[in-house]
């Protein structure tokens, strides 16, 4: 497991909510939208999802690619005094072990996650998140993190803490914070409005983590690199696996309006819709309900996708390189009698 070294490959930066993004310096491509982290995951993946969330029952999610949580925070203030799992996935210990730590713009979201992730299963979570803290904090990008929650780290850290099992440290961990850390004593010390919410973390590459998964998911996050930079977990076989854990109701939601994508949920039998804001396409919804899916792609959306550019990425068992998945599928598009896009495009406009 990689911790700490990691985090040299990102930067952090203010986006325009106020919320903090990243960007990958190796895969050239931004974790987050300039325009707002916070705001992105609300418009992208939760809001389209509105109506599973509004449900009353216990629901199945899976954050695919969490990263450093902004998805699972959104929904957290959905799930107030619901009943949900969580299962958090993701290749970046650091990112996962740093979400409750980074400045967001939902007030006291951060200490919630921190107790209900409980972190109890990673060996000497303190020593870890305060080394990760202090790198972060020495190499300029304490202004990212939220202090009071690496004033509970550092407190943690400084006496010495000791993991004493979950159930024992969560309640050490809630009054610690309450007693001497924050200073507003608003929030209950008995609140138990996420006391039917279960966070699991599974970390490692996505396309082995899928294989081991058993019980269907009501809803899905797919928050993935670029498709066009990293297509590993936009391929029509990691999808076809996802698929696999899904239900007929269940629910995609995502960013990414690439066409492979699409094409390749389309000849998955999957409904797939355009999610909007502000009159603006901004990602993708799929469901094998057809009920679930208010704006289906139009007719010519649907025809695009029997172009060149809707030839799927494919990754037959699930272990090529990014490299070779866009290689191959040039190859597939130079070699295929398909129209290309811009020729699809010219006869469109006219
Ligand atoms: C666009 S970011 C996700 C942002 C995240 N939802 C958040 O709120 O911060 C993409 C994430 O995908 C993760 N990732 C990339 N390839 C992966 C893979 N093969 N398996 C699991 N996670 C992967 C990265 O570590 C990164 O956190």
């Amino acid at each position: 497991m990689l911790y700490n070294k990691n985090m040299l490959n990102y930067y952090f930066t203010e986006t325009d909510d106020g919320s903090t993004g990243l960007y990958s310096k190796t895969a050239g491509d931004i974790l987050h939208s300039k325009e707002g982290a916070l705001k992105e995951a609300f418009e992208k993946f939760i809001n389209p999802a509105n109506k599973i969330l509004k449900s009353n029952s216990n629901l199945r999610i899976l954050d695919l690619c969490s990263g450093v949580g902004y998805n699972l925070k959104a929904l957290l203030t959905k799930m107030k005094n619901k009943c949900a799992q969580i299962d958090c996935v993701d290749i970046n210990w650091d990112f996962i072990l740093l979400s409750p730590f980074i400045i967001d713009n939902i007030n006291d979201i951060n200490m919630k996650l921190f107790l209900l992730s409980g972190f109890s299963f990673i060996d000497n979570f303190v020593d870890r998140i305060n080394t990760l803290i202090s790198n972060l904090e020495e190499s300029g990008f304490k202004k990212f993190l939220c202090p009071s929650m690496t004033d509970l780290i550092k407190f943690l850290f400084r006496e010495g803490y000791k993991d004493s099992g979950r159930t024992l440290k969560l309640s050490f961990l809630h009054n610690i914070y309450y007693k001497y850390i924050s200073t507003s004593m608003k929030y209950s010390l008995n609140s138990n409005e996420y006391s039917n919410i279960e966070i699991n973390y599974k970390l490692g590459d996505a396309r082995t983590i899928i294989k081991n998964l058993h019980n269907p998911y009501d809803l899905v996050f797919h928050d993935g690199f670029a498709p066009q930079k990293d297509p590993t977990l936009w391929t029509f076989d990691f999808l076809s696996l996802l698929k696999n854990n899904l239900h007929y109701d269940s629910l995609i939601t995502t960013y990414s309006k690439s066409s492979p994508f699409r094409s390749a949920l389309c000849n998955l039998n999957f409904f797939v819709g355009k999610t909007f804001s502000n009159g603006l396409e901004i990602g993708t919804i799929a469901s094998l309900n057809h009920d679930n899916i208010i704006c289906p792609l139009s007719d010519r959306d649907l025809k695009l996708l029997e172009t060149k550019s809707g030839i799927c990425y494919k990754d037959p068992f699930l272990n090529l390189p990014s490299s070779e998945i866009l290689r191959n599928r040039e190859l597939e598009q130079k070699n295929s009698n398909r129209q290309s896009r811009t020729s699809f495009s010219k006869l469109y406009s006219h």
